[in-house]
């Protein structure tokens, strides 16, 4: 007897480890952004204390983490990029990183499901006060079935083959610090408030969208030639 298991293609998204070098550049730019308080909570269903908008000063950020997430996606999702083929009959298409912004999350704030605009979207986790495993232990979900208990969570949801709503929760812990997720902008998430912890929850966010290219734009992919995942960085002969 010959027998297999035959799983369909799907979707997923990007998971990174920043390094030192990546987290300081970002810690500059929310520095930055504090002093010139451009508020970001118009912009945002998230009920939280504050949100600022942050520049990519030089596109550095983009071209040396955005990029990478960016290959990745396409070679790890069949050479595809999140959207439906009828949006590749026009030329000259290119991806650009839009809006990028800083939330300050406290205790009892929280995110409500949601997904962005754009082609692919990113969370980065700058700062995590609490642990979900002490989460766990707080008076308020005492009696609580375990994988009832949400407090402190990051977590996406979606459909599988069945049409069955399905949940990929990330449990915080300081641990997480400096993870990265990449993902088609168009997939649910939601962070779940914590408790019995003063200090914020810093989370950077941002939208990358397609667009047409400018005559002279640093930023571009041929998104007509999928099957060079490596093309992004050749076209801007990026280090990688
Ligand atoms: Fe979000």
């Amino acid at each position: 007897m010959s027998i297999r298991f035959l799983r369909p293609p799907t979707s997923g998204w990007v998971e990174s480890q920043l390094e030192k070098p990546h987290i300081d550049f970002l810690w500059e730019t929310i520095e930055k952004a504090k002093k010139k308080k451009l508020c970001h909570k118009d912009q945002l269903v998230g009920h939280l204390s504050n949100s600022f908008e942050l520049k990519d000063e030089g596109d550095w950020f983009m071209r040396n983490v955005l990029c990478r997430n960016i290959d990745m996606f396409l070679e790890s999702n069949y050479g595809k990029h999140p959207m439906r083929p009828y949006t590749l009959d026009t030329e000259n298409i290119g991806i650009s990183l839009g809006r990028m912004w800083v939330n300050y999350q406290y205790q009892t704030e929280f995110n409500p499901y949601h997904n962005h605009g754009g082609l692919y979207s990113f969370v980065i986790w700058m700062k995590i006060p609490y642990s979900c495993k002490e989460q766990r232990k707080i008076k308020l979900v005492q009696g609580m079935k375990e994988q009832d208990k949400k407090a402190g969570i990051f977590e996406f949801e979606y459909t599988d083959m069945l049409g069955q709503i399905s949940n990929f929760p990330y449990h915080m812990e300081p641990e997480l610090e400096g993870t990265m997720l990449f993902f088609p902008a168009g997939l649910k998430h939601c962070v779940y408030p914590f408790y019995e912890c003063d200090e914020p929850r810093i989370s950077i966010s941002g939208n990358l969208y397609l667009g047409v290219i400018p005559p002279q734009s640093k930023i571009i992919t041929d998104i007509h030639n999928q099957n060079n995942s490596n093309l992004i960085g050749d076209i801007l002969n990026l280090k990688k």
